[in-house]
This record gives C-alpha cells, sequence and structure tokens, in this order.
C-alpha cells in the first residue's frame, strides 16, 4: 500500500494528529479508472458514449444491496455529491428552513455544527456519556422531539468518539422516525468500512417504509483514500431526491462523471485496498491507545471505526482550544479541541491515527506528555 511521499522537511515537521486524511495513495485501479474515463471523452457535459450516466448510484445500489439486503432504485434515490460536505449540506437544506430545529447527540461531527448556523437552523444537543462509552442514546434522542424538531443527525460511526451503533441503536432510532412521521434523519455513513475488532456496521436504509424521512450520507474520502477527489452520495426517498438534484444541479451542475466513474470502480473492485488499509490502520490505533495509556489521568474510549480518538485531557485543562494552541507551540503536535465537537466535547482533544505513521504517533503522544501542563487540582 504505497504512502504519500513525506513532505515534511528535514526535521519530520509537527506531528499531524490533527487532520482526517489518510496519509496513503488512492488505489492505482482509481486512478486508471479516471484516467480511461478522461481519454474516452468524460469531459463534457454529458457522459462519453459508452459510459453510463447512473455508474455510480448503480454501484452505491449494488454496496447496498450485497452489504445490507437493502433494495435502492440507483435512478431516483440516490445523488452523487461533492464529497459527503456537499451530502450533508444539500439533505439539511432539502429538508428544513431556517428557525427549524435538528437534534443533534453529541459530541460529534464538527463541520455539521458549523453548517447549521450558516443554514439558520438551530441544533437541539443531546450529550452523550463517556462513561457510557459514548453511546448513543434513542431515550434522550425521543424525549427531545418536538414540533420544531425537523431532523435528526446521527453520525454512525461517530467522529470524533468512534463509538458504532448497536441493532438496538438502529431498531430505536427506526421506531422513533415511526412514532413522528415528520421528523426526517441525517445518517452520516462516512467511516462505515472502517471497523476493528471484528465489528459490524448497520443502516436504516433497509427499512422501506422509512425511505421519505432517510438521508444517509457516504464518502469515498475516508475508506478509499480520496479526499481530494471529493466525492460522496446520499441516498434519500424519491422527493428528496428530487430536491436534492435541483439543489446540486443549480450549485454546481453536478458531479464529474470521470470522477463517478472512478468511485464506481472503488466500491465495485477495491475492497482489498480498504481491507489493508483498515490492517494498517488498526496498527496506527494500537500504537496511539498505547502511547495514551501511558499519560497519567487521561482516560480514552477505545474507538470501533474510524480514524479519531477522543482522550479526556480535563485533569489538565478544561479549555480545550488553549490547551490544542499550546501543544502545537510547545509539543509542535498538531491536534482538534475537542469543544468543536459539542459541548460534551470541552476537557478532550481528537486525536487522529490515519496520517502518520505508528512511530510518529507514538513520538507524537509522548511529546504531548511531557509538555502538559501541570495537574489541576
Ligand atoms: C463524519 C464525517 N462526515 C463527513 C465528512 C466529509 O467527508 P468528504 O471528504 O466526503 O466531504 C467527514 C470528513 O472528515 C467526516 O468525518
Amino acid at each position: 500500500m504505497a504512502e504519500q511521499e513525506d513532505q515534511r522537511g528535514g526535521d519530520g515537521g509537527p506531528i499531524n494528529l490533527w487532520v482526517a486524511d489518510p496519509g496513503f495513495e488512492t488505489d492505482p485501479r482509481i486512478v486508471e479508472a479516471f484516467d480511461y474515463a478522461v481519454r474516452r471523452g468524460c469531459t463534457h457535459y454529458f457522459p462519453a458514449a459508452g459510459f453510463d450516466e447512473f455508474a455510480l448510484p448503480k454501484a452505491v445500489a449494488k454496496y447496498y444491496l450485497d452489504g445490507f439486503g437493502a433494495n435502492l432504485d440507483p435512478l431516483g434515490e440516490v445523488s452523487a455529491t461533492h464529497g459527503a460536505q456537499e451530502a450533508l449540506s444539500l439533505s439539511i437544506q432539502a429538508c428544513t428552513r431556517p428557525g427549524d430545529e435538528i437534534i443533534v447527540p453529541e459530541p460529534t461531527y464538527s463541520v455539521l455544527i458549523e453548517k447549521l448556523e450558516i443554514f439558520g437552523v438551530k441544533p437541539v444537543f443531546v450529550s452523550l456519556m463517556e462513561e457510557d462509552s459514548w453511546r448513543l442514546d434513542p431515550g434522550a434522542i425521543a424525549s427531545a422531539v418536538t414540533d420544531k424538531t425537523r431532523m435528526i443527525f446521527v453520525c454512525n460511526p461517530n467522529n470524533p468518539t468512534g463509538t458504532v451503533c448497536s441493532r438496538e441503536d438502529m431498531d430505536a432510532l427506526a421506531a422513533i422516525l415511526r412514532a413522528n412521521r415528520g421528523v426526517s434523519m441525517l445518517l452520516d455513513e462516512c467511516y462505515a468500512r472502517i471497523l476493528y475488532d471484528g465489528g459490524a456496521h448497520r443502516t436504516l436504509l433497509g427499512e422501506r417504509e422509512l425511505m421519505d424521512q432517510l438521508f444517509v450520507v457516504g464518502s469515498f474520502s475516508k475508506a478509499y483514500a480520496m479526499t481530494g477527489w471529493r466525492l460522496g452520495y446520499v441516498v434519500a426517498g424519491k422527493k428528496n431526491t428530487e430536491r436534492i438534484k435541483r439543489l446540486s444541479f443549480e450549485y454546481n451542475g453536478g458531479v464529474s462523471y470521470a470522477v463517478q466513474y472512478a468511485g464506481a470502480v472503488a466500491l465495485g473492485e477495491c475492497s482489498d485496498f480498504v481491507e489493508r488499509m483498515v490492517g494498517e490502520l488498526t496498527r496506527r490505533r494500537r500504537a496511539m491507545l498505547a502511547g495514551l495509556s501511558e499519560l497519567r489521568d487521561v482516560p480514552c474510549v477505545v474507538p470501533q471505526a474510524g480514524f479519531e480518538v477522543f482522550p479526556d485531557f480535563s485533569a489538565y485543562s478544561r479549555n480545550s482550544k488553549a490547551l490544542v494552541a499550546a501543544l502545537e507551540k510547545e509539543a509542535r503536535v498538531k491536534t482538534m479541541p475537542g469543544v468543536e465537537y459539542g459541548p460534551s466535547g470541552e476537557g478532550h482533544i481528537r486525536l487522529v491515527f490515519c496520517s502518520e505513521d505508528s512511530e510518529r504517533i507514538s513520538e507524537g503522544i509522548s511529546r504531548i506528555g511531557r509538555c502538559l501542563p501541570p495537574r489541576r487540582s
């Protein structure tokens, strides 16, 4: 598996435990598929002769059929998007108006919280409990539903905690949707293929009668090391898909067919790439957790998925932004402040283990250990 060329300079530069961009090259089969599509004429508004306009939606539908027994209509229920970023934005815009409420179990994906601010949609935070391994709390979500609730956001697997919803959690979420037909669910499944310790991902897409309430978002960035390709998708009911496609067309006129073709090859032919990457990530996760276990009073829930950990540094500081700034300056380790992921994240720091190799991860954690402020009394 090819690693990206080291561009950090002689002293190795700051250690990057900050940005969730896999430090691996995209599989050559995916690059070749793109190259092939461009050379064969996928350089116009419409795909070249011989290329299926719906190659990517069909590959996404097949992925959900093979993996989860979900029967999707690729033409009417799947939209290609510019990364999951755009898929999340379009879903929120298709479903909400300014002033609506969206229930957000947190800590959760920080950019989602930023999007709500931009769209004028009010987040109603439901705190997850670290003592409960940050597990989703469907009971608390159900209690938070009001007349103003238009959506519930669930990041599964969760960034930054690495928690994966159990079958019971998913059943409980489905029950909430059945009891509240005016409420939709935005399910972020970007980390669905990066699972550890034999874990399993579950989706609600098999529940046909919930289809009009679902927006299920996926990404090629993480599992296929394709962050720069900007490719994702959203699966939704037919009416919502029409809205999403309309919005997408108005924003950017759709996603490049050559990129979509490359994504279809990734989904259809490159599972072995994902498996090898998860193998290497498993080693890096071990290095990260071993390093953290050496630090005094820094508890950390073991992530079941993704490539982030979310340790609690509150024994040292309750101000995660100040702590992150100090660690970057003094330890030369870049990290993310936990408060960005919601109020319950304060006192925590998000560390990623996908960008640097195991040795640099261990070195990064040792440096953090050496530069921590005195413990609070
Ligand atoms: C949970 C989650 N959702 C969505 C995204 C955005 O992914 P993309 O690169 O496909 O826009 C990320 C990227 O960090 C993420 O962690």
